[in-house]
């Protein structure tokens, strides 16, 4: 996956993602970390073709060096399925309420596969086996809502990879389950993702040194900061990621009320930005700031776009 100067607009100057980089080779996880609204979403909908009406994209981004960005419906609808599969946040709003589960996961089979009918229901029984279903073939005929939201997930999954895709796009699919359930969702991604691309987005980084290899952390429509997740979770650079990871509970040292915060508002999609966007929030901005840093490769194997990152000898400060 090779993402490059990405830019979605809605209408006259409403920019709402500013310009991303990102790749990422089969076999790796690469967790997508930011506040809400920076983004993330738009820029994996990009890379399946599903931007919402008005939304317009430019850049390019490129699945084994097929161009995603600009193409037409039909060739996206191709692509979506067959090297592309998704899993969203709400199973139920992508689910039919009112076809079987292994119905539906046949019916994927039946647009990606040459499966005949009765391969197709077997298939559907053994995908919903291999994602940790419980007595598949009973489950396969009952309808979403007698499914609890752990399974109604794990059907997804099991639909997201029914067209064997070279990339699994995971947006935020473990916040509404619960603590337990979430921890099993994420070691099931973890193990099917091992052939593909999955780019896992999240706003909590409490989950991603459980998931990813590498982290790219996102800001008002931008990356800020790229690496090899321990890298970047030990020892953060950029002061918008050393933020959002103060901001994670400790659960060694619990607090009583709320959790840090980070002060201030993310600049609105669209509002014009000078200089670098995190520069009323930030505690280590100077006149330098005023112009828009680059993200830059440093020697930890990763990149920051900052005039005055945190020193790599720095604690998580
Ligand atoms: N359908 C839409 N119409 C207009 N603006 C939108 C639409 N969808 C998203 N946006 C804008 O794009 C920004 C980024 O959205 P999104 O990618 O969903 O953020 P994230 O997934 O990081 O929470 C939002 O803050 C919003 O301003
Ligand atoms: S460039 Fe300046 S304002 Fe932006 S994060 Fe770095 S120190 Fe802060
Ligand atoms: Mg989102």
């Amino acid at each position: 996956m090779r993402i490059r100067d990405l830019r979605i607009g809605f209408g006259s100057g409403h920019e709402a993602v500013r310009g991303v980089d990102l790749s990422a080779e089969r076999g790796e996880t690469v967790a997508l970390v930011g506040e809400s609204g920076c983004g993330k979403s738009l820029t994996a909908l990009a890379l399946l073709g599903l931007l919402p009406p008005g939304a317009s994209a430019t850049g390019s981004a490129t699945l084994d060096g097929t161009e995603l960005v600009g193409r037409d419906e039909r060739a996206l609808r191709r692509i979506r399925g067959a090297r592309a599969g998704m899993v969203f946040q709400d199973p139920m709003s992508s689910l039919n309420p009112t076809t079987p589960v292994g119905a539906q996961i046949a019916e994927v089979l039946a647009i990606h596969t040459r499966m005949s009918r009765s391969a197709r229901r077997r298939r559907a029984v053994e995908l919903m086996e291999s994602v940790g279903i419980p007595d598949a073939a009973a489950r396969a005929r009952q309808m979403p809502h007698q499914l609890s939201g752990g399974m109604r997930q794990r059907v997804m999954i099991s639909i997201a990879l029914a067209g064997r895709p070279d990339l699994l796009i995971a947006d935020e699919p473990t916040t509404a389950l619960d603590v337990t359930v979430q921890a099993q969702v994420l070691a099931l991604l973890r193990d099917r993702a091992r052939d593909t691309v999955l780019l896992f987005i999240t706003h909590d980084m409490g989950v991603v040194a459980e998931i990813a290899d590498r982290v790219a952390v996102m800001y008002a429509g931008r990356i800020v900061e790229t690496g090899p997740v321990r890298a970047v979770l030990d020892a953060p650079r950029h002061p918008y990621t050393a933020a959002l990871l103060r901001s994670v509970p400790d659960p060694d040292r619990p607090v009583a009320g709320e959790l840090p915060t980070i002060p201030g508002q993310v600049p609105a999609a669209g509002e014009r930005i000078e200089g670098c966007p995190f520069r009323p929030r930030c505690a280590r901005a100077t006149d330098r700031c005023l112009t828009p840093p680059d993200l830059t490769p440093d020697e930890t194997g990763g990149s920051v776009a900052c005039w005055h990152p945190h020193e790599l000898t720095e604690a998580a400060s």
